[in-house]
C-alpha cells in the first residue's frame, strides 16, 4: 500500500516530519494501516471543510466504529450517531443553532471573572507546592470545572470527569488497541458516565436549573427541536470535546515557553502579546492533528481522484505547517501575521468553543505571567499521547521559582 504510516513511534515522535512529505507528495495519499486518504495541503484541507455536500461528516461515526471494533458498546455506536460532530446538514443545522445561543461572545466574555478566580485558585494550590504538574494542576482542571459549571453537573467530580473524558476520547485514536484488561476498565468506566449523566439528565427534567442541561431539555420538550439522546450526546460531547483540547493547548504552550526562552521573555515583558502567543501555539502545535469526513461521490481534488465511500483526513495540523501559506512553518513566530490557521477547523462545523478556550487560554498564560513566571519544565523529555488526532502531553512536571529568579 503506502510507506506513510501514522501509527508510528516516529510519527508520535514528530507528526510534522511526516507531514511535510505528505505536502511533497500529492494532495490525497493513502496512510497505513487503514488506508485513509490524508490531506495534508492548506487548500486542500479548506476545500474538504468548505464542502461537506461532498466530504460527509457522518465519517466519523463510522471511522470511530471500524477502528475501536469490538471496544464498542451499542450505547456509544447510538451515542456517536447523535453526535452533531458526526452530523451533516440539515440535522447538524438545527442542533449547531441551538447549541449556539450557549456560545455567544457576549456569554462567553462575561465568563472571564469566573474563569480567572477558578486559575487563581489552582495557582494558590500551586504556590503552595513549589514541584507541580501543569497538566493536573491547572490545565486540566480549568477546562472541566468550567464547562461542569455551565452544564450544571458536580465539579467536585471533575477527577471523575477527566477519566471519563480521557477513557472516551481513547476509543480508537490510540495508536494500539489496549489490553483486554484495560478494554474492559475503559468500557465501564464509560458505562458510569452515561449512568451518571442519565441521573443528572433525570434530575433537570424534574427540577430545571439555570443551567445548559436544563435548557436543552426545555428545548426537547417545548419545542421539539431536539430528541433525548440528543441531549445526552450533546451534554457528552461538550463535556469532551472542549477538555483535553483545551488542557493539550495550555501544556503544548508551555512547552513552547521551554523551547523558545525569548518568546518568555518577551511575554513577560509585555503580557498584551499572550493572545498572539495562544494563537501562534494553534498553529505551531495545535491539540487536534486531524478528523474525518467520507466522500459522497466520486471526487477530484487537485489532481487525485477519490473514490466515492473513501475517507478522508484532513489534517488540521499539517494545513498549519504548510510552507506556502505559513513562511518557516517549523518556527514559533510570535508576531507572525497570518493568523488564519486551521487548529479549530473551518466551516459549519468549526468549532462550537473555539472563544471559550482561547480565553481559557489567554487567561491561564495571564495569571502565570504574574504570579509565576519563572515556573519551569523539570523533566528534559516530553511523552507525546498516544494518538494520531490529538497532540498534547498526559504530565508535564513543573517548579515555581521566585520571581525574582534569573533561569
Ligand atoms: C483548544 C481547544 C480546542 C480545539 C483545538 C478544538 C478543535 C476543534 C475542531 C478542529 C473542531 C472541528 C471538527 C471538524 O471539523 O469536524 C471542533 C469542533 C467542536 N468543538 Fe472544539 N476544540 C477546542 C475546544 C472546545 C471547547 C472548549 C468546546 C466546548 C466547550 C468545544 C466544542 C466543540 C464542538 C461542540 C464541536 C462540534 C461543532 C460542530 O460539529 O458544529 N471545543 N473543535
Amino acid at each position: 500500500m503506502t510507506k506513510f504510516n501514522i501509527i508510528s513511534p516516529e510519527f508520535q515522535e514528530d507528526p510534522y516530519a511526516l507531514f511535510a512529505q505528505l505536502r511533497q507528495t500529492a494532495a490525497a495519499v493513502p496512510v497505513a494501516p487503514l488506508g485513509f486518504y490524508a490531506i495534508s495541503r492548506y487548500d486542500d484541507v479548506l476545500y474538504v471543510l468548505k464542502n461537506p455536500q461532498l466530504f460527509s461528516s457522518s465519517a466519523l461515526q463510522k471511522a470511530f466504529t471500524m477502528m475501536a471494533g469490538s471496544m464498542m458498546q451499542g450505547e456509544i455506536t447510538g451515542l456517536l450517531q447523535h453526535n452533531m460532530l458526526g452530523m451533516d446538514p440539515p440535522d447538524h443545522t438545527r442542533l449547531r443553532r441551538l447549541i449556539n445561543r450557549a456560545f455567544t461572545a457576549k456569554a462567553i466574555e462575561d465568563m472571564a471573572p469566573r474563569i480567572r478566580a477558578i486559575t487563581n485558585e489552582c495557582i494558590d494550590t500551586i504556590l503552595q507546592k513549589g514541584e507541580f504538574d501543569m497538566i493536573n494542576d491547572l490545565a486540566s482542571p480549568l477546562p472541566i470545572i468550567v464547562i461542569a459549571e455551565m452544564l450544571g453537573v458536580e465539579p467536585e467530580r471533575r477527577q471523575d470527569f477527566r477519566q471519563w473524558s480521557n477513557d472516551m476520547v481513547s476509543l480508537g485514536a490510540s495508536m494500539e488497541m489496549p489490553p483486554p484488561e484495560e478494554a474492559s476498565r475503559q468500557n465501564q468506566s464509560r458505562a458510569e458516565l452515561f449512568a451518571y449523566l442519565e441521573e443528572i439528565i433525570a434530575e433537570r427534567r424534574r427540577e430545571p436549573q439555570d443551567d445548559l442541561i436544563s435548557a436543552m431539555i426545555r428545548a426537547e420538550e417545548e419545542a421539539d427541536t431536539l430528541t433525548a439522546e440528543e441531549v445526552m450526546s450533546m451534554t457528552v460531547l461538550l463535556l469532551i470535546a472542549g477538555n483535553e483540547t483545551t488542557t493539550n493547548l495550555i501544556g503544548n504552550a508551555t512547552i513552547v515557553l521551554r523551547d523558545y526562552p525569548e518568546v518568555r521573555e518577551q511575554l513577560k515583558a509585555d503580557p498584551t502579546l499572550i493572545p498572539d502567543f495562544i494563537e501562534e501555539t494553534l498553529r505551531y502545535n495545535g491539540p487536534v492533528l486531524g478528523l474525518f469526513r467520507e466522500a459522497t461521490q466520486e471526487v477530484e481534488l487537485s489532481g487525485v481522484t477519490i473514490p466515492q465511500g473513501a475517507f478522508v483526513m484532513p489534517l488540521y495540523a499539517s494545513a498549519n505547517h504548510d510552507e506556502t501559506v505559513f513562511p518557516n512553518p517549523e518556527e514559533f513566530d510570535l508576531l507572525r501575521e497570518n493568523k488564519k490557521h486551521v487548529a479549530f477547523g473551518f466551516g459549519i462545523h468549526f468549532c462550537l468553543g473555539a472563544p471559550l478556550a482561547r480565553l481559557e487560554a489567554c487567561i491561564a498564560f495571564e495569571e502565570i505571567f504574574k504570579r509565576i513566571p519563572n515556573a519551569v519544565i523539570t523533566d528534559d523529555k516530553v511523552n507525546w499521547i498516544d494518538s494520531f488526532i490529538l497532540r498534547g502531553v498526559r504530565t508535564l512536571p513543573m517548579k515555581t521559582l521566585a520571581a525574582h529568579t534569573v533561569d
